[in-house]
């Protein structure tokens, strides 16, 4: 791709609502190999090429694992030229980088490559930091034809967020397309604006845990981060250690069902030119990356936790009718788990389960699912079933993003300082509990009909706050309040969501500043939309021609084969869409009509059919 038709793909992204790094780049979580894990700073191009030529050949490439990513010690000793350029080791890579892009290039694949933020890679090799380099550096990369930058935090000179920021905009300008994956061993609340994925935890280990540097210590430094998760900025529990020696199958299947669950970057870190069959089909079911790739880019949460048991769910989709749930073990003996699906607000009888490691489909399960699983195992289904619009809606129970809080820990269900939320004498299970200023944004599809919330300022502040709230769907404003005050009354929110995409909850500061800005989304909750999706009504003669609508598809049967022309229009009479109708059998592409109800008309017919575009 030329610099200016990049230019161009990041404009028409940033016209449309969209909150992480505006790359347009991984839009579902990276899937690759990086060489660390199996080989350390041992590399060279004989290696890496290998590693190419056998995950075109296994079917790791037609599955999603494009990126095949260099970490350290790829650069000369010391790395640098005369004039400052970075350079290959010229022993181990003696025809240079871009020689190994052109490689992963022609064969389908994509070329990382890894540096740091400070003076030195966490290897130390003399000047190899990217610290003061970072245009030169990009523009290097871009040069070579890299596509994934992992940008590590040794040796640091400089300021975290400023280094990051500094090499994030460098990439962006560098008219290259390259993934920027923050490497700092933390979780920050500026890291998905700055990265399309950032490492959560220390580095992992070929160990199952519970604790220090393996699957499940990385695992639980993970679960939290669910708020940040959201298309183009993934977090990064660290690369597998599937297949890399001491994890018993049940483990290694475990921490791929747990990263899928995560929507983590899928990111191998085996050997994969001698793994065995066992360790190739956990890599590579298709049902459990489908999961992970999964295109709503929700990160799943934990339901239950009896301990050494529990329950994860990750929304699959984006009608909140379909559900990855994984029963995690961690004890030492086989042991039973359950969900009940009025915790999915599924209507029980509707729910179909499948079983995602063996591929099967275990048909309708009406009393929830109960399932035996061994120690250390993770049990992985996917449950689909009719949502329940009886059921509360509780926002805070949604997936949602937070984007923005401006002082102490983020809360759901709690007031900011973790308290029961509470406006005026009542109190309030459910809710968000913030500070200003704060943003939260809740993609809702087009699903809900209302949103309800009382807002103010928590009880637990006796004065000084002053907060004004605003909700916005897809960028228009739907509520505004007045500054409220500490100790005044709160404000009830009732609103219609209806085909709203995506909301936000916006806190500002009243104007003086944020202290004591406790602003409370108490009780927040929806309700589920219950018109259907498709045709109302039909006014005048039904016989003449019937339509249908199926997610994106118009479907149109006449008896009149005679070409015509179709006109939709919104009610208020104004045309949103037109096109030529021929044949007894039409399909027309709905893609790009907004949601909301519209009036379909065929000019060769005085009859008309209002449907609902979801
Ligand atoms: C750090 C990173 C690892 C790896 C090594 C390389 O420890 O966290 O993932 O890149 O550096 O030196």
């Amino acid at each position: 791709m030329n610099a200016r038709i990049f230019a161009t793909g990041l404009l028409s992204l940033c016209a449309s609502a969209s909150f992480a790094l505006e790359n347009g780049l991984a839009r579902t979580p990276p899937m690759g190999w990086n060489s660390w894990n199996t080989f350390a700073g041992n590399i060279d191009e004989t290696k890496i090429k290998g590693v190419i030529d056998v995950m075109v050949a296994n079917g790791m490439k037609d599955l999603g694992y494009i990126y095949v990513n260099l970490d350290d010690n790829w650069m000369a000793n010391p790395a640098r030229d005369a004039s400052g350029k970075l350079q290959a080791d010229a022993k181990r890579f003696p025809n240079g980088i871009k020689a190994l892009s052109d490689y992963a290039h022609a064969k389908g694949m994509k070329l990382g490559i890894y540096s740091d933020r400070g003076s030195m890679t966490c290897m130390n090799v003399p000047q190899s930091g990217g610290y003061g380099h970072e245009a030169d550096d990009a523009k290097t990369y871009a040069s070579w034809g890299i596509d994934y930058l992992k940008y590590d935090n040794c040796n640091t000179v400089g300021q975290m967020q400023s280094d990051y920021t500094t090499m994030s905009k460098a990439l962006l300008a560098s008219g290259r397309p390259i993934v920027f994956s923050i490497c700092a061993w933390q979780t920050q609340s500026w890291m998905p604006d700055q990265g399309n994925l950032w490492r959560s935890t220390t580095d992992i280990a070929d160990a199952w845990g519970p604790t220090g540097w393996s699957v499940l210590g990385n695992w639980d430094g993970q679960v939290g981060n669910y708020i940040y998760t959201r298309p183009g900025a993934w977090s990064d529990p660290d690369m597998l250690e599937v297949g890399h020696g001491k994890l018993t199958e049940d483990e290694s299947r475990s921490h791929m069902g747990l990263w899928a669950l995560a929507a983590a970057p899928l990111i191998a870190g085996n050997d994969v030119r001698s793994m065995s069959s066992t360790i190739k089909a956990i890599l590579t079911n298709p049902d459990v990356i489908a999961v992970d790739q999964d295109s709503a880019g929700i990160q799943c949460r934990k339901i239950s936790d009896n301990g050494d048991l529990e329950v994860y769910v990750k929304p699959l989709g984006k009608d909140f009718s379909t559900f990855a749930v994984g029963f995690l073990n961690r004890s030492s003996s086989t042991q039973s788990l359950s969900i009940n699906w009025s915790s999915l607000r599924l209507d029980p009888s509707s729910v179909t389960v499948r079983d995602l490691w063996n591929r099967t489909d275990l048909g309708i399960k009406k009393d929830g699912y109960t399932v035996s699983v061994p120690s250390h195992g993770l049990a992985l289904i996917k449950a689909k079933g009719t949502p329940d619009a009886s059921a509360t809606w509780w926002a805070s129970d949604l997936p949602f993003t937070l984007l923005s809080n401006g002082y102490g820990t983020f809360k759901q269900d709690k007031s900011i300082d973790g308290k029961d939320l509470k406006l005026g004498t009542k109190t309030y299970a459910k809710g968000f509990g913030t500070n200003a200023a704060s943003k939260i944004v809740l993609p809702i599809y087009g699903k809900f009909d209302r949103f309800q919330a009382d807002v103010g300022i928590d009880g637990e502040v006796n004065s000084g706050g002053s907060v004004a709230f605003q909700v916005l769907g897809d960028g228009k404003s739907l509520f505004q309040s007045n500054v409220l005050k500490s100790g005044g009354a709160p404000v009830a929110v009732d609103i219609s969501v209806a085909g709203v995409d995506s909301l936000v909850l916006v806190a500002t500061d009243g104007g003086d500043g944020i202290s004591y800005d406790h602003a409370d989304w108490a009780g927040a909750r929806f309700t589920f939309s219950q018109t259907p999706t498709g045709i109302l009504a039909a006014r005048g003669a039904v016989h003449d021609w019937q339509a249908q609508v199926r997610g994106d598809l118009l479907s149109i049967r006449r008896t009149d084969a005679e070409p015509t022309i179709l006109a939709v229009r919104d009610l208020s009479g104004r045309l949103a869409l037109k096109r030529s109708v021929a044949g007894t059998n039409a399909e027309i592409d709905l893609t790009g009509l907004p949601h909301g109800t519209y009036i379909a008309q065929l000019l060769s017919s005085p009859s008309q059919r209002i449907f609902v575009r979801n």
